[in-house]
């Protein structure tokens, strides 16, 4: 399985899972998963909870391993790496977790400047200069002194996310970054979503349970379930898609509407 597959180099992914295997004693979480993430491009994992998004994602940035199956990460199949090996591939990735886990203690510009400090050498003049490039991308120019106990969800997102960026990963990861966010904050972070794709050319991979957002951002759609992806497609081909359960999943949102066997998107 630590053999790379010729196939499987091309340049365009950034990402590829084969036969992806994953067990919690008896429960069976992920029974192969197939996977293909293109550079650059927004790709949004949706399916229902408990299908195994978070696991999937986890493996994804060697958080953890699975139980058979492959992971290229820029060609390279990441499973059979040591923590060390691994610590230089993680270094790819930024994370935003569904909570965001900001430091209470701290202001928004230290939290932000965490990882450097944590990770990096960096003079003092140095950090605060990333840092506020940082900031300024995500409009928190005016919000650096506040402490992050004072912020709103939709601005600790944006935290979060300043501080997933601040070490200029090549992959982000979000992990259902709008959960207990009002329908405005909502379409911030969608926002934020799209612009720091398109600003810093990352590669984004996004979990979601909300298809307006969904719709809205997706370059590319796969849906999970039984462990596997039974859907995955542009926005345009999910919605032509007759997969029963892809067409449920996304109907009983209420955000999208297929009619006469064919989809029509109410995406706004
Ligand atoms: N570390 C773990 N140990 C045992 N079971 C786990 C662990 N992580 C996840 N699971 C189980 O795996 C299943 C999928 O979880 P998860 O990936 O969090 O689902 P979701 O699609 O909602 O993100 C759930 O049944 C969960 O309880
Ligand atoms: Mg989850």
């Amino acid at each position: 399985m630590s053999e790379i597959d010729p196939t499987l180099r091309d340049e365009q992914y950034q990402l590829r899972v084969r036969d992806l295997h994953k067990s919690f004693g008896s429960h069976h979480v992920l029974r192969g998963v197939d996977l293909d993430i293109e550079r650059h491009k927004i790709n949004i994992i949706i399916g229902g909870s408990g299908q195994g998004k978070s696991v999937l994602c986890k493996h994804l940035m060697g958080l953890l391993k699975p139980d058979r199956g492959a992971i290229y990460v820029d060609g390279e199949d990441i499973v059979p790496l040591d923590e060390v090996a691994m610590n230089r591939v993680r270094r790819k990735f930024g994370m935003l977790f569904q909570h965001a886990a900001l430091f209470d203690s701290m202001t928004v510009e230290e939290n932000v400047a965490f990882p450097l400090r944590e990770h990096t050498r960096l003079s003092r003049k140095k950090i605060r200069e990333l840092v506020t490039d940082k900031l300024e991308l995500l409009g928190l120019r005016n919000a650096e002194q506040k402490m992050t106990s004072e912020l709103s969800g939709g601005m600790a997102k944006r935290v979060g996310l300043a501080r997933a960026i601040v070490l200029e990963p090549e992959i982000l990861i979000y992990d259902e970054p709008t959960t207990g966010l009002d329908p405005i904050a909502t379409k911030n972070v969608d926002n934020m979503i799209a612009e720091t794709a398109r600003r810093l050319g990352v590669t984004s991979i996004v979990i979601s349970h909300d298809m307006a957002s969904t719709f809205r951002i997706a370059d590319h759609i796969f849906m999970l379930q039984g462990g596997r992806i039974v859907a995955s497609g542009t926005p345009g081909e999910i919605l032509r898609s007759d997969n029963p359960d892809l067409r449920l999943f996304v109907e009983t949102s209420g955000a999208v509407k297929f009619t006469q066997g064919r989809a029509r998107g109410g995406l706004g």
